[in-house]
């Protein structure tokens, strides 16, 4: 996590990085700094908390034309500015700023710099001090700064200005993301395309144990051990206006009310010349070639990855695993004999689940990614991707995301499950029913006022909340309960109704908020003697049904879609639930506490 940006060129990079920083804030935002190079003049400031607090901190006159900045999610050392990034060498000479974890930092401290007095307990000064001492033992600065590389173990994404060369910003990267943006008479690295699409949209990639050295009109990149790199740049997908809120109050919001319109547009880009939902022949091959699909994810992705197993396993036939990254990568299981990796992931950089991609591709298997990055960690190092087309998610809570996951995920199952001859494959006019569910998310963007109103009736003052379902529901009651302690810090659990009476009932007081989920035709009258059960030991139960199944007392009716998909439905109001729950008891809906967008740590 954290983000970093820099700027070398003629303008002033203040403006340019504070705009930067705020771009990338949803990946922490802990404390924030930045360090401007006027001439030899340096100015270094940083601030506990958010962009904002940094922003009224810097003097308005505070200038450079060569700059770099940082927002933190904290990994060494609590949230503070000593901990702050940009770090200073011990004469003031260096400034870093750093995303990642040197996993070898105390030894390199211990070996190095024992003579050196450390003023934050970050890793990252670890790196700043080593590039000092070795400059102080006579090496060039980009010599001193190649030779600390080669020292670390762990993940940097680090950019580098010293004092006595005003004219060179120096970057460089090993698993974190960093990008350059590049301008004309200017030149830009950053965490993140969207901290530099205010300026440019050519962005030219750099690759893990690479540096670069840049000037306001060049750009060096170089591998550590000294070879020149020639690289072209790209043209960035997104362009200023998508990384917008417009009118909206928060991102969250704007993304909830965007998910009809990211259905329509994967409808668009799965639909071959014929009209017909398809997936590339690369990627079913790898499909049809598994005897069994490990689907490993985070978080909200790992949700839909069980809507996704679902789906496969009924369409395409193929046993499917979901499995948490964090968990897999150091439990590894008994697998099949041609498995399938299947990697779930809206940033594409989760640290998590990179890690079991790289183990699994040290034992040989092949692998899948389902991103809504292009171009990022998980999508370059795959053998094979599929994009969600989501658009940018930028609230730290992810909705969007999840429906166009469970959306990608009910092509491919259908895609494979025709190719194999499945029967059922061929029964379901998938275009169709993702063009049903489209106008029932619709509906339920509507259902605002309603939403907003059970908030405030079940959620303003409790301290916590169930959601309950059977079979998918059960999936969308993980995903509601997760969106609901996220940003409105209620302890939420999302629970397979039949098994609350085997315990977790004991939990069940007067006025506990209750939610249950009601799409499965099956289990309709099962869930309902559940929700009697919480209701007879005080609860305050709510249930949103579907269409066809409701009853009297039921506060919302959730359109008709087909029945393996109705998770794409059903979410909706529990992230309006969540969303609003979250306004009334006054939290930051886009960036909860302690949380962060691209958890690029493990
Ligand atoms: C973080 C985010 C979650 C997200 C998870 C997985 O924890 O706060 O919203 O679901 O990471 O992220 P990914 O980008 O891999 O889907």
């Amino acid at each position: 996590m954290c983000g970093i940006v820099g700027y070398i060129g003629t303008e002033n990079a203040k403006e340019i990085l504070l705009n930067g920083l705020e771009k990338l804030e949803y990946r922490g935002y802990d404390s924030a700094g930045i360090a401007l190079l006027n001439k030899e003049e340096l100015t270094v400031v940083k601030e506990k908390g958010r962009i904002a607090d940094l922003r009224k901190k810097v003097a308005t006159d505070a200038s450079g034309e060569l700059g770099i900045g940082h927002t933190r999610w904290a990994t060494h050392g609590k949230p503070s500015e000593e901990n702050a990034h940009p770090h200073q060498s011990l004469s003031g000479r260096f400034v870093i700023v750093h995303n990642g974890v040197i996993e070898n930092y105390s030894l390199l401290k211990d070996e190095y710099l024992e003579n050196v007095p450390l003023k934050s307990d970050t890793d990252t000064e670890v790196i700043v001090q080593l590039i000092e001492k070795l400059s102080n033992e006579g090496l060039e600065t980009k010599e001193a700064i190649r030779k600390t590389l080669k020292l670390l173990h762990g993940s940097y994404a680090i950019c580098v200005i010293d004092q006595k060369e005003p004219n060179l910003l120096y970057a460089a990267k090993n698993k974190s993301p960093l990008l350059i943006g590049k301008g004309s008479s200017f030149n830009i690295i950053a965490s993140d395309a969207m901290a530099a699409l205010k300026e440019t949209d050519q962005f030219i990639e750099i690759a893990d144990e690479e540096m670069v050295i840049l000037s306001r009109d060049s750009i060096q990149i170089e591998t550590l051990d000294g070879e020149m790199i020639e690289r072209e740049p790209f043209t960035a997908a997104i362009d200023a206006s998508d990384i917008e809120k417009g009118t909206y109050p928060h991102y969250m919001l704007k993304e909830v009310d965007e998910q009809p319109a990211v259905m329509r547009r994967i409808i668009q880009s799965y639909q071959n010349e014929a009209g017909d939902l398809a997936v590339d022949h690369a990627v079913l091959d790898e499909v049809l070639n598994s005897d069994r699909i490990y689907i490993i994810a985070c978080g909200t992705s790992s949700h839909a990855g069980y809507v996704g197993k679902a789906m496969i396993e009924r369409f395409a036939k193929i046993p499917v695993e979901v499995h948490i990254s964090s968990e897999f990568g150091y439990n590894i299981p008994l697998l099949s004999e041609k498995p399938l990796f299947m990697f779930i992931t809206q940033s594409g950089e989760t640290a998590d689940s990179r890690q079991v991609l790289v183990k699994v591709k040290e034992m040989g298997y092949r692998t899948l990614t389902l991103t809504n990055v292009p171009g990022s960690t998980l999508d370059r190092e795959a053998d094979q991707s599929m994009y969600l087309h989501a658009g940018p998610e930028i609230a730290v809570a992810s909705t969007k995301a999840y429906t166009a996951q469970v959306a990608v995920l009910s092509i491919l199952a259908v895609a494979a499950g025709r190719a194999k001859g499945v029967e059922q494959a061929f029964e379901i006019d998938l275009s169709a029913e993702l063009g049903i569910a489209a106008t029932a998310m619709e509906a339920m963007v509507s259902s605002k006022e309603l939403i907003e109103h059970i908030a405030g009736e079940f959620l303003a003052t409790s301290r916590n909340a169930f959601f309950l379902g059977r079979s998918v529901d059960y999936f969308v009651a993980m995903e509601a309960a997760l969106k609901l302690k996220e940003i409105s810090y209620i302890q939420a659990e999302g629970f397979a109704s039949g098994e609350l009476k085997h315990g977790t009932i004991a939990l069940i007081e007067d006025e506990t908020p209750v939610f249950a989920i009601v799409t499965q035709e099956n289990i309709n009258w099962n869930i309902r003697g559940n929700v009697n059960e919480v209701l007879a030991r005080g609860a305050n139960a709510c249930v949103f049904a579907m269409e066809g199944l409701e009853q009297p007392g039921d506060r919302l009716v959730i359109p008709h879609v087909h029945e393996l998909l109705t998770p794409l439905v059903s979410v909706i109001p529990c992230q309006l639930l969540a969303y609003y729950a979250a306004l009334h008891r006054d939290c930051d809906v886009d960036k909860p506490r302690n949380l962060a967008k691209s958890v690029t740590v493990e």
